[in-house]
């Protein structure tokens, strides 16, 4: 790292971290009481706290200057208006026409993409209406019950998170299930307890190519025309008896309708988006079907109204104002100065058990680059690897590394004020140990770690609380060192009222955005993602010498060559 990103304020920053690192965040809030004040943003019904960072409120100017420097702005509005900003791959980026509620045209090429957008948006509002009302029947004349998307990365994390994150707004009815895995466990066990008759499958897939998705749609085509055709017609699935099935309990959400087609979904039930969609920012298009079956169209479309209210506050908001781009920011400010190498998220709702998993992909495979935009290697860190769990969960497994380990974890919290209705058990008050509710409880484990990861526990902290315990007992002043908290780890706080469909709209083009300011202050393309698409044209190249009948003429290196040749002889 001994080049810096071409900008003026990059030494500044360079010498503000190294007169800062050392101040611990006690000193921060002795120094300035107020700073909870200064360093909070509230807009789109979002809490962002992040006092509980080591900044000083010159470090935020600084860090603010340099989005000022970077051309954000001139980048942001680029996307915005539909510009080929995504450059390896020649594209706009344009998720935020998906949801672009106020309808104003977004041209990409001359053509106004808005009128397309709201077709395939109403044609599957059409369509979840049917399934859900039981109008869509099956090919025996059932109605469907089970509903499993086949899809990858994209398109199947964004869709999976939210059906876990709004089941609360589902038709309980529905069984919507998520199949990704090449691995037979994954379909095997998705379709084991189904009956064909009731099950629709969709097939996502923006290339209509992805091995592991053409894999499981032709294992779940064979299953179900031989539950209901027969052994032969799971044999012959190009015929029109084969075809008559399959038009009833396949659908496809991709960008290849003549992929679609050869495959013997009619194009009738394909649900299109573009090529300047990416798949990890495709849940608001056609990829979203499965979400939209299990919570309805109307719920669907807030979560468009949340997404787009964020788009709008990002878009408009300025920089010290504006919370993507803060996040951004703070972000830049431990992997690039502190030298963090991961980032937390963790939100306290079970709901959200997929949230994190799904930023991974969006946030690794955007930001995990090592070239600017023209090629050259980057001198600096990039991309964090993003990870995380929902509390409580996560407290009571490896919350002791971030409290007592040896590396800086930066932790978003993400919590809210109010659970689903339907989650509110009884208040345990005089019928259990702890008095409240089960999201007081959640709520109160949920502040009381920013607080103190922030403040930890001094020595005298420790020695007053064991002799608290002690009871005038002596006690024993080993343990103090290993009771000591060292606090000082950063975090942010994110609350919102409580998790509907609009907040998580909001919640997802938050970090969206946040991704995409890292992207372009790193000086990369966030939007292609060509080391994984290496992989695969490898991969098929090792399926066809693992599977040859005769001994094939390994080239490979020695290490792949073994494996190779162990694993054909132990198949
Ligand atoms: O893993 C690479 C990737 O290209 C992701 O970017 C994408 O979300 C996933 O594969 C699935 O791609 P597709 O929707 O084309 O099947």
């Amino acid at each position: 790292m001994t080049r810096t990103i071409p900008c003026t304020i990059w030494p500044r920053l360079r010498e503000d971290y190294e007169e800062t690192r050392t101040l611990h965040l006690r000193e921060l809030f002795r120094e300035q009481p107020e700073r909870a004040l200064k360093m909070a943003i509230e807009a789109c019904g979002i809490l962002l706290e992040y006092s509980k960072n080591r900044i000083t409120l010159k470090t935020m100017d600084l860090l603010l200057g340099l989005a000022q420097s970077g051309g954000l702005q001139e980048v942001v509005d680029r996307m915005f208006t539909g510009e080929k900003i995504n450059v390896t791959e020649s594209r706009p980026v344009l998720h935020v026409a998906l949801r672009n509620r106020s309808n104003e045209p977004i041209y990409v090429d001359g053509q106004d993409v808005m009128p397309e957008v709201n077709r395939v948006l109403q044609k599957m509002a059409t369509f979840s209406e049917q399934v859900r009302s039981g109008q869509w029947k099956g090919f025996t004349g059932k109605r469907i019950r089970n509903v499993i998307n086949i899809g990858i990365g994209g398109s199947d994390l964004g869709p999976q998170m939210a059906y876990e994150a709004l089941k609360p707004y589902s038709d309980r009815n529905l069984a919507v299930r998520f199949v990704s895995n090449v691995d037979g466990a994954h379909l095997s066990e998705a379709i084991r307890d189904l009956d064909a008759a009731e099950t629709l499958f969709i097939v996502a897939s923006k290339r209509f190519t992805t091995p592991e998705t053409m894999t499981n749609a032709a294992s779940a085509r064979r299953w179900l025309l031989k539950a209901l055709g027969g052994e032969a017609l799971a044999a012959a699935p190009e015929s029109e008896e084969a075809k008559k099935i399959v038009a009833r309990h396949f659908v496809a959400v991709s960008t290849q309708r003549d992929l679609v087609e050869r495959f013997g979904i009619d194009a009738e039930n394909m649900f299109e988006f573009w090529d300047w969609v990416g798949g990890r920012y495709s849940l608001p298009s056609a990829i979203g079907l499965p979400v939209m079956i299990a919570i309805g169209p109307e719920n669907f479309f807030s979560m468009l109204d949340g997404m787009h209210e964020m788009d709008q506050h990002f878009r408009h908001t300025p920089f010290e104002k504006n919370i993507p781009v803060i996040l951004a920011l703070l972000g830049i400010w431990y992997i690039n100065f502190f030298g963090a190498e991961t980032h937390a998220i963790l939100p306290y709702s079970q709901n959200l058990s997929r949230f994190a998993a799904y930023f991974q992909q969006a946030d690794m495979e955007s930001n995990g680059k090592s070239r600017t935009l023209d090629g050259q290697p980057v001198e600096w860190k990039t991309g964090p690897v993003v990870w995380g769990e929902p509390g409580t969960n996560g407290e009571h497994a490896f919350y002791q590394l971030l409290y007592q380990g040896t590396r800086l974890i930066p932790a978003d919290f993400i919590g809210f004020a109010k659970c689903h209705e339907s989650h509110a058990l009884e208040d345990l008050s005089g019928l259990c140990e702890l008095p409240g509710t089960h999201h007081d409880r959640l709520m109160a484990n949920f502040i009381t770690q920013t607080e103190n990861l922030a403040f930890g526990k001094t020595e005298t902290d420790v020695e007053e609380w064991l002799e608290a315990k002690a009871g005038g007992k002596p006690i024993d002043r080993s343990v103090i060192p290993h009771r000591v908290l060292d606090g000082n780890r950063p975090t942010n706080t994110i609350l919102a009222e409580r998790l509907d469909p609009e907040t998580l709209g909001k919640l997802i083009a938050l970090y969206e955005h946040k991704i995409f300011v890292q992207g372009i202050i790193w000086g990369i393309n966030s939007f292609d993602q060509m080391g994984v698409e290496w992989s695969k044209e490898v991969a098929q190249g090792i399926l066809k010498e693992v599977r040859s009948e005769a001994e094939p003429e390994l080239k490979h290196d020695s290490s792949t060559n073994q494996l190779i040749r162990w694993y054909r002889q132990h198949r």
